[in-house]
């Protein structure tokens, strides 16, 4: 493995873990209105998430010789809840692309199916990501469709 490559790998999903760190917690404090005890803690758990996938992966980027990075991206940010919604599905999607990058690199090194192993652990949990967020986007259309459709027989 050429590890400064690696390394390199792994900031870049490092920043994006710090990023949804941050938009994911201003979303659960920003958030008002009838659904705010819902989604406040919806938010909060998401940025928990993001802090525990960012210990993962600083770990193994001092294991690797590396320095963790402390930069992020520019966040989104909204106070309307679907927009925060489709923000959060975003964010997801570029996760799951980026451990995706990041399995493919580790899978030149046969020595270190570990690396892949934690990689892949953390895959399927930005997958359930995206799974649920568009579960809950298409529902809430699909919702609102309904609705306008009985208030018209009505
Ligand atoms: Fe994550």
């Amino acid at each position: 493995m050429n590890p400064a490559k690696m390394v390199d790998q792994l900031n870049e999903v490092l920043r994006h873990e710090w990023t949804g760190l941050a938009q994911y917690a201003q979303a659960s404090f920003v958030v008002t209105g009838l659904w705010r005890e819902v989604y406040s803690q919806m938010f909060w758990g998401s940025a928990q998430e993001c802090l525990t996938h960012g210990q993962q992966i600083g770990e193994k980027i001092v294991s690797l010789g590396g320095v963790p990075t402390v930069e992020r991206n520019s966040i989104k940010q909204s106070n309307e809840i679907e927009e925060m919604l489709n923000f959060s599905l975003d964010f997801e999607r570029t996760a799951v692309a980026h451990y995706v990058d990041a399995i493919q690199l580790a899978e030149e090194s046969p020595e270190d199916r570990a690396l892949v192993i934690l990689l892949e652990d953390i895959l399927k949990q930005e997958q359930q990501g995206v799974d649920d967020l568009g579960k809950l986007l298409r529902d809430h259309r699909q919702m609102s469709v309904n609705i306008d459709k009985n208030s018209m027989a009505g």
